[in-house]
């Protein structure tokens, strides 16, 4: 196994994905369908005649569906079985499952000017009863996991399990994000996108802290985002706080790095940001 991988600004806690993950999970792949079915149906419950708002409620639809995807890939890439594949499953239906209320209470997806998405998501599971019928430890494991999924750190107290969990959400979560934000730039001009830019300008350069940041492995603070440019850079510092090789693997297979980089302006500054990528993630 020993696919857990530090690529330099994460933790080094992960010391191998299976061996330390103590819990037996038990779940059927009725639970799985069930759940399904009732994602289906919540999300039918927002509807807007106004087309943008239609997207925005699409987009996080379609966003879950492709990181169910992306955590069952990743997962049978690191030898999760099939009990392990549909917890993994779950989580990631379930992750971003507050986006719903978000968007519907405060018509944004910014945390900052709204209030936290995985917080609204874990008052949501709670509130629907969903995950009544599982076993107290798993229904605590996949509520963990979304209450962590985006976190600017995992806590340094929690079980192996749950941080394994928490961190291949947070893989397949990025490898959609990446997904849809490249997908959106090369495309750019006849679609634009406010709840993908998050209405930032597109104006030349980058933010020195933004570049320090990334240079220095860190995530970068989405305080120091003054542009376009910026947010770019945020999404190709992800890449260090990814926390399995068939992520990177992934990233790199579908080049996704590179095609954010083809829409930044070139410079010296950014040679170094990718030099210091290379070197850490990809040698
Ligand atoms: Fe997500």
């Amino acid at each position: 196994m020993g696919e857990t991988l530090r690529t330099g600004g994460g933790s080094d806690k992960a010391k191998d994905n299976r061996g330390n993950r103590e819990m037996r999970i038990s779940i059927s792949s009725e639970r799985v369908e069930e759940l399904k079915e009732w994602f289906g149906d919540y999300v039918h419950t927002f509807q807007y005649s106004d087309p943008e708002r239609q997207q925005s409620i699409d987009m996080k639809k379609w966003h879950t569906l492709r990181v169910c995807a992306e955590i069952s890939s990743l997962g049978t890439r690191l030898g999760l079985n099939e009990e392990e594949l549909r917890l993994a499953e779950i989580i990631a239906m379930l992750h971003d499952v507050g986006r719903f209320e978000q968007y519907a209470r405060y018509r944004t997806f910014v945390d900052g000017r709204s209030e936290n998405h995985a917080e609204l998501g874990v008052a949501t599971i709670m509130g629907s009863g969903i995950l009544d019928l599982f076993d107290d430890a798993v229904r605590d494991l996949i509520v963990r996991s979304v209450r962590y999924h985006n976190r600017a750190s995992l806590p340094s107290d929690e079980s192996e399990t749950c941080l394994f969990y928490s961190r291949l959400v947070r893989d397949a979560d990025k490898l959609d994000i990446w997904k849809v934000v490249t997908d959106h730039y090369l495309r750019k001009d006849k679609d634009p996108n406010k709840a993908i830019e998050l209405d930032l300008p597109d104006t030349p350069g980058f933010s020195e802290e933004v570049y320090h940041d990334v240079m220095n492995k860190r995530i970068v603070n989405m305080a120091h985002i003054k542009n376009l440019n910026d947010f770019k850079l945020l999404q190709i510092g992800w890449v260090f706080d990814v926390n399995f090789q068939p992520t990177l693997d992934r990233v790199r297979e579908c080049r996704y790095l590179e095609m954010i980089r083809e829409t930044l302006p070139p410079s010296e500054r950014i040679n170094r940001i990718f030099g210091v990528i290379d070197r850490s993630c990809f040698r």
